[in-house]
């Protein structure tokens, strides 16, 4: 594997911290109460990070996006990890009911709301809902909306914990039968030499980006359950095979008495 592949993603690092870490230590200044809970301090570094990587991010994901999320998301559509709520610019508002934001990060919350408007998802006529559970607390996200008939996961199944378990609940107990699963999310790489890397930085990525690891099967997990009655899985066009981001899209349909 090329150095350079290698060593890239120092670069975003380096802007991360550059981007959160003053602003994280001003709100730990300001409110040192923080200290004592360092979820909270990571969450507020992440909040800074997001500001500085939301619309390049969706910027390199909009091609796939355009061609996963708008042909295929309907109904009451549940985007877990919402972030800046950028899937919206992807939704068929004649497609879409009801856009259901999940984002644990409150301090994300009022962009979401902004573009949401926007793209004419509003609360008062129950349009767009913003929950600030996570995507594991499975019983609490059925609770509130019954069964939905789109998951939308951008970039989140890389940080949500037990993930296996967690898409299980949500599969099982959140999408109606015959709801749709789509996913765009930066997996494990199929190749060994690059997969060893994605292990060697995880643990310092996963600090700067509230928990994100570089090195999971995401696509395989989803894959290997045995609801669906389609599935389909594809690539980034032109992205390198040496990427330590290496992407999969995917659309799952699950079987209608599942
Ligand atoms: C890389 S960002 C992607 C945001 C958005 N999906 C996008 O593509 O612009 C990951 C998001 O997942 C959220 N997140 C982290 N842990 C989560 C969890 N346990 N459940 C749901 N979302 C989570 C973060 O707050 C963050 O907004």
């Amino acid at each position: 594997m090329k150095l350079t592949n290698a060593f890239g993603l120092l670069a975003d690092f380096w802007l991360a911290i550059r981007a959160a870490f003053i602003p994280t230590v001003n709100d730990v200044f300001n409110t040192p109460s923080l200290l004592f809970s360092p979820s909270l301090v990571s969450k507020r570094f992440m909040a800074y990070v997001w500001v500085a990587f939301a619309d390049s991010t969706d910027d390199a994901g909009r091609a796939v996006k355009f061609g996963l999320i708008t042909p295929h998301a309907h109904g009451v559509v549940l985007d877990i990890g919402a972030g800046h709520g950028h899937t919206v610019h992807y939704l068929d508002r004649q497609k879409v009911t009801q856009y259901v934001a999940l984002e644990p990060n409150t301090r994300m919350h009022s962009h979401i709301r902004t573009r949401a408007n926007a793209a004419g998802f509003v609360e008062p006529d129950g349009s767009l809902a913003i929950l600030s559970y996570g995507a594991q607390d499975t019983a609490r996200i059925a609770a509130a909306l019954g069964p939905v008939d789109t998951i939308v996961s951008v970039l989140t199944l890389c940080s949500v914990p037990e993930p296996e378990r967690t898409l299980h609940n949500l599969v099982g107990d959140v999408l109606k039968a015959g709801g749709t699963l789509l996913f765009y999310e930066h997996v494990r790489n199929p190749r060994e030499d690059v997969a060893w890397w994605q292990r060697f930085w995880t643990p310092m990525w996963q600090t700067a980006f509230d928990g994100c690891k570089l090195d999971r099967a995401t696509h395989v997990w989803i894959d290997a359950m045995p609801v669906w009655e389609t599935k389909k899985v594809w690539g980034k066009d032109g992205e390198d095979f040496e990427s330590l981001f290496w992407h999969r899209a995917g659309r799952f349909v699950k079987k209608g008495d599942a």
